[in-house]
């Protein structure tokens, strides 16, 4: 067998039929996995691509699958017994065809093999003995039909020859008949002698015409008769049928009739099925004496369509003759469509572009012609068509943008429809699903937030949270927050602020103070955790709120025991006379500054009063000579917080019209301890007073002279200027009303019209910033001392210790 296969090896052969189509002829019954070709080589493509194009070899639905490939080489292989016989019988050429799919572009190729035929199969005789009755009378060129011999293969391996035995009487003459086969008859070419010869035994071989040559035998058994007789003779050489694959049990598909001209014994005839193939033998059956062929099994197209048989018609004596029925069958549109996908990317991402290829479908159905002409669909309301490939392969491809935040899967209903009358059709539904990109940055549910906070919060407090949002899929839908750098009065935000990276709490990080700042903005990051992740930001402001958390700062007079002040009120002075002042301030804002002013305790109680939010301190009556000359008050300044903080401090007031009266100052001092500091404090004021004095006498004089109009002598009176002010303050119009557009940033209390410049330089010099220190020019003076129209008529004096 090796050595036939070798002998064969020269058919091998490549034919290129059209484009894409690969034609190979090989022999038949080669072992499995014997290489028939290389695909490779021959579709010319690489090894490579032809595993990552997933090559593979398509047969018909539900048919056997003769090759494969081999994809580490691309070698083309038998995968089964390839036997012509079984597969074509006696057809002429006999082609088993495939379909090569390559994907990615999908394309299609067709393998035809060709199948040789090689003499596998010697030529048989239905029997190993065949039996001739010959009667004596016969005269010489009588012929005898002998059973025919039958060779499975076809061409020149099919029956070629005859050879009979030697002998006297008979020789074998050859004869081709109507329908292809040969037939042999033996020749009378000696009369018979019954008396000398009553049976002869003949050895008869059909020969093929392979290489080498098969034979098969049979015996000849002649008997020499004394009568004459007539061989039955079919009225038909060959008798034809069609029927449809789906007739019933016991159709009666034809009847076959032979007629014999004998009477009697001689002249009944009964027919059988000298041959007939594996298959007709389950499906049909020969009626013995009526010779009618009935259907006894399922037929079906699909599997086999053409049926040859051979009847032999026989008499009483044994004499007998053959005919051929073929038997088709015609298809009935009794398969459905099937849809088998061949690949299938799934999940899908859902960022891929409409036009996609998704998958590949193969629709196949096993009828005939229009019966088998297969048309498929898909439902409406999906973002995928089919588009038509090539013969049978569908191509699903996306036609939109698909959103997996919209919809995650999809259910697919193929429907393919052949064109039988009635067509039948199928469906299949693949479940598609839409895998997830980072698509989506997380949102805030937000534009911005503000979170409100009172000053002295505990660290770690919680302020507020933000929430963002991110529709996407586990990680890539995950969302973390965190503090976008940045810098708040300098200092980094995580100074201030920590944002919980899971939750989006935002707490404090440390205490705020209302009067360092009031509000600062950071921006927090929500970001996903997806790669490249998505992030988007938000603003977060912060507005602190103000807390009673400073007491009032008495600016005027000095705190005690750093210097020491006393104001001078004239005798003659009447009630309501402005006194004094003091002159506190807040750090804190609104209410919470609101200063108000009450004595809580002083030596006359009945003479000074105090302006409730100005701070004034005016005699409530004329001074009398009975007056004590040293008069203390204590002052006490309260805020308006909620609970209020206050501060206290002491006034004194010396009631003199006459400077020699100041040594006495040394008992006014409640807390005066240091007896050196007395004479230093009378020194002190006695020169400052002096100084003062006579510069305001030079300075009335020439005011005086200029516009010759009387003036009191002592019109200290001045106006602070406005520019010694903050520029936010805000008056109070001497009632202590605050005014409607209520300033928070005011943090002075008013100023009355009554200063001095000691006050003013002093307070320049250590509460006011560099550029708002008060210019005293002449003119600036000369200004001030005119505005006194109305002020009382005080004078003071101020003595400070450093
Ligand atoms: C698809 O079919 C499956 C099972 O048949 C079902 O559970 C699912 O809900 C269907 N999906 C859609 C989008 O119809
Ligand atoms: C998240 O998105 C990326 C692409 O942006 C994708 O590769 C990944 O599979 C997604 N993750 C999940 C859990 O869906
Ligand atoms: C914050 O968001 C805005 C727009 O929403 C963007 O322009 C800016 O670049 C973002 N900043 C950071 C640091 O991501």
């Amino acid at each position: 067998m090796p050595g036939l296969l070798y002998s064969f090896a020269f058919f091998l052969q490549l034919v290129h039929i059209g484009y894409g189509d690969l034609s190979y002829s090989i022999p038949e019954e080669m072992k499995p996995g014997s290489v028939i070709g290389n695909i490779a080589r021959d579709l010319g493509l690489s090894v490579e691509k032809l595993s990552a194009r997933k090559a593979r070899i398509d047969s018909e639905l539900n048919r056997k699958r003769y090759c494969d490939i081999k994809i580490n080489n691309g070698d083309l292989i038998v995968a089964e017994r390839i036997d012509r016989e079984a597969l074509c019988g006696e057809k002429a050429s006999c082609l088993i065809k495939s379909e090569i799919i390559l994907e990615a572009p999908l394309e299609l190729h067709r393998i035809v093999l060709q199948i040789h035929d090689i003499n596998d199969n010697p030529p048989l005789f239905a029997k190993d003995e065949i039996k001739i009755e010959i009667n004596e009378l016969a005269v010489k060129g009588s012929r005898f039909r002998l059973l025919e011999a039958h060779d499975q293969d076809i061409g020149q391996n099919a029956l070629q020859s005859y050879e009979l035995q030697m002998n006297s009487y008979l020789e074998l003459r050859t004869q081709s008949k109507k329908d292809g086969g040969m037939f042999a008859e033996l020749v009378l070419v000696k009369e018979l002698d019954r008396e000398e010869e009553q049976q002869l035994r003949l050895l008869v071989s059909a020969l093929d015409g392979g290489i080498p040559k098969r034979t098969g035998t049979a015996t000849v058994h002649v008997t020499v008769l004394d009568a004459n007789d007539n061989s039955p003779v079919f009225n038909q050489a060959v008798y034809e049928a069609v029927i449809p694959e789906n007739a019933p049990l016991d159709t009666v598909v034809i009847k076959v009739t032979a007629s014999d001209a004998d009477a009697g014994l001689n002249g009944d005839v009964t027919y059988e099925i000298s041959r007939i193939s594996e298959g007709g033998r389950r499906v049909f059956a020969l009626n013995h004496t009526t010779g009618e062929i009935k259907v006894i099994g399922h037929l079906d197209f699909e599997e086999e369509s053409v049926y040859e048989m051979r009847v032999d018609a026989k008499d009483g004596y044994g004499l007998s003759s053959d005919s051929k029925v073929i038997i088709e069958l015609s298809d009935v549109n009794d398969n459905p469509p099937g849809i088998s996908m061949k690949s299938m990317n799934n999940p899908i991402p859902e960022n891929v572009s409409p036009g996609t290829e998704v998958g590949i479908i193969n629709v196949q159905d096993r009828d005939f012609e229009i019966n088998g002409q297969v048309r498929c669909s898909i439902q409406q309301g999906v973002p995928f068509k089919l588009v038509s490939s090539i013969k049978n392969y569908y191509s699903l491809v996306t036609t939109g943008q698909l959103d997996r935040e919209l919809v995650t899967d999809y259910n697919i209903t193929i429907t393919a429809t052949d064109e039988g009358s009635p067509p039948l059709s199928s469906s299949k539904t693949v479940q598609l699903s839409v895998a997830d990109i980072n698509d989506n940055p997380p949102v805030f549910e937000e534009q911005s937030y503000s979170a409100y906070v009172s000053e002295n919060n505990k660290p770690g407090s919680t302020l507020c949270s933000v929430t963002a949002r991110d529709p996407d899929w586990r990680q890539n839908g995950t969302v973390i927050y965190s503090l976008l750098p940045g810098e708040v009065n300098g200092a980094p935000v995580s100074s201030y602020l920590s944002v919980n990276g899971d939750t989006g709490v935002i707490h404090a990080v440390r205490s705020f103070d209302y009067e360092q700042f009031r509000s600062f903005k950071v921006h927090v990051m929500a970001r996903d955790n997806g790669s490249p992740p998505l992030s988007s930001n938000v603003s977060v402001s912060v507005f602190i709120s103000d807390v009673n958390d400073n007491s009032p700062q008495i600016l005027y007079p000095a705190p005690e025991g750093s210097s020491f002040m006393t104001e001078l009120v004239p005798k003659a002075a009447h009630g309501g006379s402005l006194v004094s002042k003091v002159i506190a301030v807040d750090a804190d804002s609104g209410q919470n500054a609101w200063l108000s002013y009450h004595i809580v305790k002083s030596t006359d109680p009945g003479l000074f009063s105090i302006g409730l939010h100005s701070g004034e301190i005016r005699t409530q009556r004329d001074i009398s000579e009975s007056d004590s000359m040293k008069q203390n008050l204590i002052v006490s300044v309260k805020d308006n917080g909620q609970p209020s903080l206050s501060a206290t401090c002491a006034m004194y007031l010396l009631i003199s019209d006459n400077l020699a009266e100041v040594p006495e100052l040394k008992d006014i001092s409640y807390d005066e301890k240091n007896s050196k500091l007395t004479s230093y404090l009378i020194i002190a004021l006695v020169s400052v007073s002096t100084f003062f004095l006579t510069f305001i006498i030079i300075i009335l004089g020439v005011r005086f002279c200029r516009r010759r109009k009387p003036r009191l002598l002592f019109d200290g009176a001045v106006a602070i200027p406005s520019a010694y002010l903050p520029p936010n303050y805000a008056d109070v119009d001497g009632t202590g009303t605050l005014r409607s557009t209520y300033n928070y940033d005011a943090y002075l209390t008013t100023g009355s019209r009554t200063s001095d410049f000691k006050f003013v330089s002093s307070y320049n010099d250590n509460t006011l910033p560099a550029d708002q220190t008060l210019k005293k020019s002449p003119s600036d003076f000369d200004k001030m001392f005119s505005m006194s129209d109305e002020s009382p008529k005080v004078g003071r004096i101020f003595i400070v210790f450093k």
